[in-house]
């Protein structure tokens, strides 16, 4: 499913996001309880003139987790250094990071669940005591060394919270689950970025790109730049209703922000299936797509929308899908 516009996966079109994100906790739109929360703990490890505790991210791609975490350094006046979970492979990539760190300084590490549990170890020590514990020498020389490590803030992100050790997950201070966002919080982050990228679009217009951008922020921007283009060619440049809702019908984003791959992953389920149960094994593998696209990326929101319903025995489409889809329950095994 490369390119699908409403991929709550960074594409490389994305590039511009960088540009439009928010950098003071002020200018991060919604996710109310976890900014106060936030914003206490700032505060007072500011008082106490230490570094903010360890904070773990979670929650689907796209909602802002990158953004928050670029927020938190900024608002901290810390340095961010980032890695990601992928290229930390050996004890060592770990250890050569940690030790590049200074007093303060917030350490970012995306995908966090995909550090090897072996390298994962060293992060325990490093959290909890600011300590990293390493192993030099071999050929059975081998022994201990310890080195202090300076006061830093972990920050740790990841779309499965699930597939993070418990032990991982205890030693942060600050957990917080980001949700999706409201119509009138994302619209309202539309309209910030529009006045970033100096477009200019119609209230209704926000409106109609809120509701059809899964309330998912990396969508919205994604969408708002190819509705402008629309305006251009089409209009006259402003972003008008007519103009949106004909840009997103080009696009095949439907009114709820669903296209033609959440329509296959919920059809495919309800002729093939029977509508579930059904294990995601099996859904996958008859849409042909990776198991984790679909966990990570297509499910979360028809969930939320209350489309799919999670039950021991798997998936199971629900009656609202139904109808959304115009499919008489009864009537469905062609
Ligand atoms: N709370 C927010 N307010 C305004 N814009 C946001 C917010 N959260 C995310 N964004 C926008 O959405 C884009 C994607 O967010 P990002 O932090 O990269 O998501 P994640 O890391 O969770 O995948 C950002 O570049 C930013 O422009
Ligand atoms: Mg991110």
């Amino acid at each position: 499913m490369n390119d699908r516009i409403i991929t709550s996966e960074k594409l490389k079109e994305d590039s511009f996001e960088s540009t439009i994100r928010p950098q003071t906790i002020d200018e991060y739109i919604g996710q109310k309880d976890i900014k106060e929360n936030i914003k206490v703990f700032m505060e007072a490890a500011k008082m106490r003139g230490e570094a903010l505790d360890h904070v773990l991210l979670y929650g689907p791609p796209g909602l802002g987790k990158t953004t928050l975490s670029y927020v938190i350094a900024n608002e901290m006046n810390a340095n961010i250094k980032t890695a990601s979970g992928p290229t930390i492979e050996k004890t060592g990539d770990l250890a050569a990071i940690l030790s590049s760190l200074e007093e303060g300084d917030v350490l970012f590490i995306d995908e966090i669940h995909r550090i090897p549990r072996f390298v994962e170890e060293t992060l325990y020590s490093a959290m909890e005591d600011f300590s990293l514990d390493i192993i030099v020498g071999g050929e059975g020389a081998n022994r201990n060394l310890r080195i202090d490590l300076p006061h830093f803030t972990l920050v740790g992100a990841t779309t499965r919270a699930g597939d993070l050790s418990a032990p991982l997950r205890d030693r942060f201070g600050i957990v917080s689950k980001l949700n999706y966002y409201t119509e009138e919080e994302i619209t309202e982050i539309i309209k910030r970025s529009s006045r970033v990228l100096n477009l200019v679009i119609e209230d209704e217009a926000a409106k109609e790109l809120a509701n059809r951008c899964r309330r998912t922020p990396r969508i919205a921007n994604r969408l708002l730049k190819r509705v402008s283009d629309f305006a251009l060619v089409k209009g006259d440049g402003t972003i008008t209703l007519d103009i949106t809702k004909f840009a997103l019908d080009s696009l095949k984003v439907d009114k709820l922000g669903l296209d033609e791959v959440d329509y296959e992953l919920l059809k495919t389920i309800i002729y093939k299936f029977n509508g579930g149960p059904v294990g995601v094994d099996a859904v996958a593998a008859a849409i042909g797509e990776e198991v984790s696209t679909i966990e990570d990326v297509c499910e979360p929101y028809l969930l939320q929308i209350g489309y799919l319903k999670r039950t021991p025995r798997g998936r199971m489409v629900t009656d609202i899908a139904y109808r959304h889809l115009g499919i008489d329950k009864n009537d469905k095994v062609v």
